[in-house]
């Protein structure tokens, strides 16, 4: 098994965000790597975003860790997809089933394509809590080594069975919707209720939210999306490794709740 960590990163979803707008994929992609920001997630079902996110890293392609997916009904348009994705990146550093679409057909060609050095992790992705004894009988297999799942103070159904196990695995999580609930972002708490994280290093609540989730030793990247070159800077700023204990933890759960 290969060693757990992706390095507690702050990353850059890429749903929704720039798609086929190269310009906007380059300025919130340099942002976002000048911040610190390290993990790129995109996938196949993101319009053109994987294109621009890999025209977008060009010579920095080196400082990323690109994390995208096979989306595909069948073994021929995975390796389609794949195929496009080494043209983008070079090689995939973690390859992830995008919510398990047909895994089990797929994984006995991506283990090879593992085996040639073309990517270097497989993970397996879910959005949905009713897959994720699916996403437990992937991970048990032993031949995926990151798993992707929703994770933020609202939103908490993988702490019951799936982190435990990724734990006892040593696979590495990334946490995908870190920020949650938009109207509550719309809404944020006011000011004076982060003060006690502003010794952390917190400003605003994304980056509350961010670093809530990123100071679970479980829980090694979180993948906020964003076409806003500010917001990533932003969010980016949140991984400086000054990370919250239970009692600050406890703090953010509360004021997502009111
Ligand atoms: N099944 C799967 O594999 C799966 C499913 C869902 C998501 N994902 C991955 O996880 C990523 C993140 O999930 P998500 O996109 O659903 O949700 P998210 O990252 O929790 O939230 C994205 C929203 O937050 C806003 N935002 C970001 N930073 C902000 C800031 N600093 N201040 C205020 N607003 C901010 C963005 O708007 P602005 O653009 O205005 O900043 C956007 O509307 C996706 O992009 C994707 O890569 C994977």
């Amino acid at each position: 098994m290969e060693e757990r960590s992706l390095g507690s990163v702050i990353g850059l979803g890429t749903w929704n965000t720039f798609g086929a707008n190269r310009e906007l994929a380059r300025e919130v992609v340099t942002t976002a790597l000048d911040g610190g920001s390290r993990l790129f997630d995109s996938s196949p079902m993101y319009g053109a975003a994987e294109e621009s996110l890999g025209l977008a890293l060009h010579e920095r392609r080196g400082e990323a860790i690109v994390a995208t997916k096979i989306w595909a009904g069948s073994v021929e348009k995975g390796h389609g997809q794949f195929e496009d994705q080494v043209r983008w990146f070079g090689r995939v550093d973690v390859e992830q089933v995008h919510n398990l679409v047909s895994w089990r057909e797929h994984l006995p060609w991506l283990e090879e394509e593992r085996e040639a050095g073309r990517i270097e992790r497989l993970g397996v992705t879910h959005w949905a809590a009713a897959a994720f004894g699916e996403l437990a009988r992937a991970l048990r297999t032993g031949s995926f080594s990151v798993l992707q799942v929703p994770f933020n103070p609202l939103e908490r159904e993988c702490e019951r069975e799936l982190l435990p196990l990724a734990a006892e695995l040593g696979v590495a999580v990334i946490a995908m919707r870190p920020l949650g609930d938009k109207s509550r972002l719309r809404h944020p708490p006011p000011v004076e209720a982060l003060a006690p994280l502003r010794e952390f290093g917190v400003e605003t609540w994304p980056q509350a939210l961010l670093k809530w989730a990123l100071s679970d030793e479980r829980i090694d990247a979180v993948i906020p999306a964003t076409r806003n070159p500010a917001h990533a800077c932003e969010n980016a700023a949140a991984g400086d490794h000054q990370w919250l204990g239970p009692e600050e933890r406890r703090l953010v759960e509360r004021l997502a709740q009111t």
